[in-house]
């Protein structure tokens, strides 16, 4: 028996509505506070000590679980780094198992950066000496192993971190930390009905990235922010797996975009709804002068699939979102007043992208393809599963017979992507890491096509940052109109990436869908300068 991939696509949009959101109010007493990381700052001499290890960390007082973390139980504190000095990383390895830690936005040559390429082994050190020369903007940590990035960054490996040249109070920002410079971490996880948490993907999943049913800001479920009445400055990252967040305020205010991946952006763009794709951060301000409190929601998206992508084509309906579902809550103190009460008028012009500046256009697609450029399904049938109609469970459940060696320490048996005998590709070849898929000049700028064919994927790319020039045949909206290294991609877009810092071939530098389980199943290229 075959059924076609089409019909393998369908059956896994028409699944388990594993992304179908509870909805709840809070409950004042019940709400935990919003957890703020510990801001971690150099040491005099520059150095900066990451711990990679093991916890216990309660999501809410009835949902306790073993995660990671990094210098803490489960997810790590926030790093502040000034721009134009030289951080001295010291990332100690003391998960039981290999893992590695990127960068992701900063600007910094590959050989430095924690890829596939660059491993820390188990109760191994690790001492990049990062120098930070780019302009101020709020980037992240996370593990980026060779096909299991996406269980080790669910297990809890992740952390921001703000590059800062000093200057915010000048600009008229919000900079007291904790306060009115407020880190939000947004996640989403799966909790099964007696509560457990494990990270164990079926192959709907995996098509399509893991979802969970239970929002996270910081960890927790449902947090309380307590802030200042006047000016917050928030800093959204999404270090979810798999789910965009289309967010909005519970009273339908407006706030101001402020900054995204790279950078400021010219002046605050006001809007009421950003959507955020993993891996994407954006800075917004927002006012809470009213005294007003106000959940910060989420449109729930049935999947990162496009409304204008596969359900469409394929004619069929998309589950019906249940409405927003919150995703925490902010109580202002009346008795406090913030220190900023108006926004700036202008911020960090980068500029009008100039095209002319390409020397060369090259195309990738992200390909939703084993790496024998077969459809999906058939490497499935050819590992023995009798597919059903609607069988898609039984699928998830069948023995793959491969399953690699596990630490002690990991979920039970899943289908994880890198033994799924599932492969995704980049422009009909799945990541490969002895393959060079790019050269190009340092310094230079290149015009890359991205097309997405059956859903909407993220693209990202390390050791360089991009503009804009069209997406989806739209005029760029002015939230994505400055320095970013995150692009949700739902049919095609054309960016302008500036190749800044080096990519030898030794550790070249990544590029792949921030969907992490794409990522792992080989939806990733890599590129080196020369
Ligand atoms: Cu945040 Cu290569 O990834
Ligand atoms: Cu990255
Ligand atoms: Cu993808």
């Amino acid at each position: 028996m075959k059924i076609s991939r089409r019909d393998l696509l369908r059956a896994a949009l028409s699944g388990a509505a594993a992304s179908a959101l509870p909805r709840w109010a809070w409950a004042a007493s019940a709400a935990p506070q919003l957890p703020v990381p510990p801001l971690f700052e150099p040491a005099p001499d520059g150095r900066v000590l990451l711990e990679l290890r093991t916890g216990m960390h309660s999501f809410s007082p009835h949902l306790a679980a073993s995660t990671w973390g990094i210098s803490a139980p489960f997810l790590g504190p926030v790093v502040r780094l000034p721009t134009g000095r030289t951080a001295r990383m010291e990332v100690r390895n003391g998960l039981g198992e290999p893992t590695s830690l990127h960068w992701h936005g900063l600007l910094v040559p590959s050989e430095l950066d924690g890829g596939p390429h660059n491993p820390i082994a188990a109760g191994g050190v690790w001492q990049p000496e990062l120098d930070i020369r780019q302009p101020p903007a709020t980037a992240w940590f996370h593990p980026h192993l060779h096909q299991d990035a996406a269980r080790q960054t669910y297990r809890g490996l992740a952390g921001m971190m703000i590059l800062t040249d000093g200057g915010d109070r000048a600009r008229g920002l919000p900079v007291t930390y904790g306060v009115d410079d407020l880190p939000l971490i947004l996640q989403d996880r799966r909790f099964g009905p007696d509560g457990k948490d494990a990270y164990a993907p079926d192959v709907t999943d995996l098509l399509h990235g893991f979802q969970g049913n239970t929002l996270l800001v910081n960890g927790v479920i449902g947090p309380v922010a307590r802030v200042p009445r006047g000016i917050v400055r928030l800093r959204l990252l999404n270090a979810a797996n798999a789910r965009n967040f289309d967010l909005a305020f519970s009273d339908g205010r407006a706030f101001a975009v402020i900054a995204s991946d790279g950078g400021f952006l010219a002046k605050p763009v006001e809007t009421r709804r950003i959507v955020i794709a993993p891996g994407e951060r954006y800075e917004l301000l927002v006012d809470f002068a009213s005294g007003a409190a106000v959940e910060l929601v989420t449109r729930p998206q049935a999947r990162a699939t496009s409304e204008s992508g596969m359900g469409a084509m394929e004619g069929m309906v998309m589950p019906t979102p249940a409405g927003p579902a919150p995703l925490m809550r902010f109580e202002p103190d009346a008795a406090r007043v913030a220190e900023i009460g108006t926004l700036p008028n202008t911020l960090d012009d980068p500029g009008a992208p100039d095209p002319s500046l390409s020397v060369r256009r090259r195309q990738f697609v992200f390909d939703e393809m084993t790496q024998a450029n077969q459809p999906v399904v058939e490497r499935i049938s050819a590992s023995g599963a009798a597919p059903e109609a609607g069988g898609m469970g039984d699928m998830a459940g069948m023995d793959h017979g491969a399953h690699t060696a596990r630490p002690a320490n990991s979920v039970g048996p899943a289908l994880l992507p890198a033994n799924s005998g599932l492969r995704m590709a980049m422009t009909g070849q799945a990541f490969a890491l002895d393959r060079i898929d790019a050269e190009v000049r340092q310094g230079s700028h290149e015009i890359w096509e991205i097309t997405s064919r059956e859903m909407a994927h993220p693209f990202h790319i390390h050791g360089a940052h991009f503009r804009i020039l069209s997406k989806d045949g739209m005029a760029t909206r002015p939230e994505e109109s400055g320095w970013k290294d995150v692009a949700l991609i739902e049919k095609r877009a054309e960016l302008l990436v500036r190749f800044a810092q080096p990519a030898s071939r030794a550790r070249p530098s990544m590029f792949h869908c921030h969907i992490l389980e794409h990522e792992d199943l080989g939806m990733m290229g890599q590129y080196v300068t020369v």
